[in-house]
């Protein structure tokens, strides 16, 4: 059977109170709307479909071509955004899975039973359905005598009886498509003057149809985000899912309170993150690393057995061995050769250091090449910017650059050659040679 999803992602998520697309905000550092996508995606046996409103171009580019737009210009009810994808349907057999674009705790294996179910069922209709004594918002469920589904009732059109109703409606339907775009159609505006898609349930009822529900095994599955208290909740359940999943997985989180670990991260058996830590974006980290505390990683690869102290790290690559922190900042490009050293303060961007170079303390490399067991002492700075260009520095191998030495780019240090302390290298240094002194003097005066 082939199974599409619909997304539901066109509202405007008011509540947020917030320029950025409700479905943009980062959930452990992935937008929301794409926890739905990938769920849908795990069922679906074509592209899921979004239906989007406002925002809709920030939310294209941000979620990119991985799945099918439908724009709905006009807000006016989940019934007509799902009627506005029907020309992606036409003529076909298929089953429609719905869901909401703010649900991110929705399961595979929910998608799956009601895919199943709505397989073999006669009628056009399986929805989900959960318990809950705070209710407030959620449409409730009205059965028969006989404990048969006859339709859904949304809250603002509930009686008080209604109102006391203890099963509500998830918002995660699978129908058949043929008679879903039929239905729609049939839908009357509410008095809210929207079209409700709660409104498939009283008339597949009355066309004589029964429909079967399945129960969330897990209620904390209908989690909706409407606001950023609901967006806080959700990440410290999800965070608190990340942290377990990579401490069975093998990693020792010293504190997995203030460990904060992203969907996108991965991390090897015998890697230890101590407390307070911020593991983000794509970073990866190899066996036997041990990162934190208060270490924040973004988008940075780290080979085996590093020691990250203290430190930010920001599209960096670190090879096996590198010792680093506290206190320093890898900046992006930053790309630290085998049993690479830093000590506190030191500041390293678009540059390399070759293997078991070692800079121990207050230092800034931007743009630099730097060769195999060099020795940076303290306070050096590669002066790599004029103003107007940045400038390129080479450091070849076992080269001693002395305290505070200046290194204003363009300029090339040779093998094995030396500078004393605070030096300022205006001019190349042949392999082997010693240099020392300042040489800056005047040359005109600046406006
Ligand atoms: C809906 C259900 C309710 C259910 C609840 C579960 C209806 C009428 N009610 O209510 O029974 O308990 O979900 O969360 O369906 N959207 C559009 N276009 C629109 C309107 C909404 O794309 O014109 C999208 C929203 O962005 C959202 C989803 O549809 O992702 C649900 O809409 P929302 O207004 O939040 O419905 P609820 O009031 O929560
Ligand atoms: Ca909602």
């Amino acid at each position: 059977m082939k199974v599409r999803s619909i997304i539901l992602a066109a509202g405007l998520g008011t509540r947020m109170l917030s320029r950025l697309p409700k479905m943009l905000h980062p959930l452990a550092g992935k937008p929301l709307l794409q926890y739905s996508i990938d769920v849908a995606k795990s069922v679906s046996s074509s592209r899921p479909v979004v239906v989007i409103g406002h925002q809709a171009e920030q939310i294209r580019e941000a979620i990119g071509d991985g799945v099918d737009y439908v724009v709905q210009s006009e807000q006016l009810g989940t019934a007509h955004a799902v009627g506005s994808s029907e020309a992606l349907f036409k003529g076909s057999d298929e089953l429609v899975l719905v869901l909401s674009a703010d649900m991110p705790f929705l399961s595979t294996n929910t998608l799956t039973r009601l895919v199943n179910i709505q397989s073999s069922n006669k009628g056009p209709i399986t929805f989900a359905t959960t318990f809950n004594d705070d209710s407030r918002g959620f449409g409730r469920i009205l059965r028969s005598n006989d404990n048969k589904v006859e339709a859904i009732v949304e809250e603002a059109q509930a009686t008080p009886e209604q109102l006391a109703i203890r099963e509500i409606n998830v918002g995660v339907y699978c129908f058949q498509a043929e008679w879903l775009f039929k239905a729609i159609k049939r839908i009357r505006n509410s008095p809210k003057g929207e079209y409700y898609l709660t409104d498939t349930i009283g008339l597949a009822r009355s066309d004589g149809f029964e429909i079967p529900t399945i129960t969330l095994v897990d209620p904390s599955e209908a989690m909706g985000i409407n606001n950023r208290v609901h967006l806080a909740e959700a990440e410290a359940i999800l965070r608190g899912q990340i942290n377990r999943q990579w401490m069975l997985a093998g990693v020792t989180l010293e504190d997995p309170n203030t460990t904060y670990i992203g969907a996108d991260v991965h991390l090897e058996e015998d890697v230890t993150i101590l407390a307070n830590t911020h593991l983000t974006g794509k970073t990866t980290i190899a066996k036997g690393s041990i990162v934190g505390p208060n270490s924040v990683v973004t988008n940075t690869i780290i080979g085996e057995n590093c020691i990250v102290t203290s430190s930010c790290l920001e599209s960096a690559v670190l090879e096996e061995g590198v010792a680093m922190g506290p206190y320093c900042h890898l900046r992006s490009g930053a790309h630290l050769g085998p049993g690479v050293h830093l000590g506190n303060f030191g500041e390293v961007k678009n540059s390399h250091l070759g293997p078991g170079t070692k800079m121990g303390h207050f230092s800034y490399i931007g743009d630099a090449q730097i060769g195999r067991d060099v020795n940076i002492s303290a306070g050096v700075i590669t002066c790599n910017y004029d103003g107007k260009n940045k400038h390129a520095t080479t450091i070849e191998d076992e080269a001693f650059i002395g305290s505070d030495t200046m290194l204003v780019a363009p300029v090339k240090v040779g093998k094995r050659a030396r500078s004393g302390a605070g030096a300022v290298v205006t001019k190349d240094v042949p392999d082997d040679m010693l240099v020392v002194g300042v040489p800056a003097h005047e040359i005109k005066k600046l406006k």
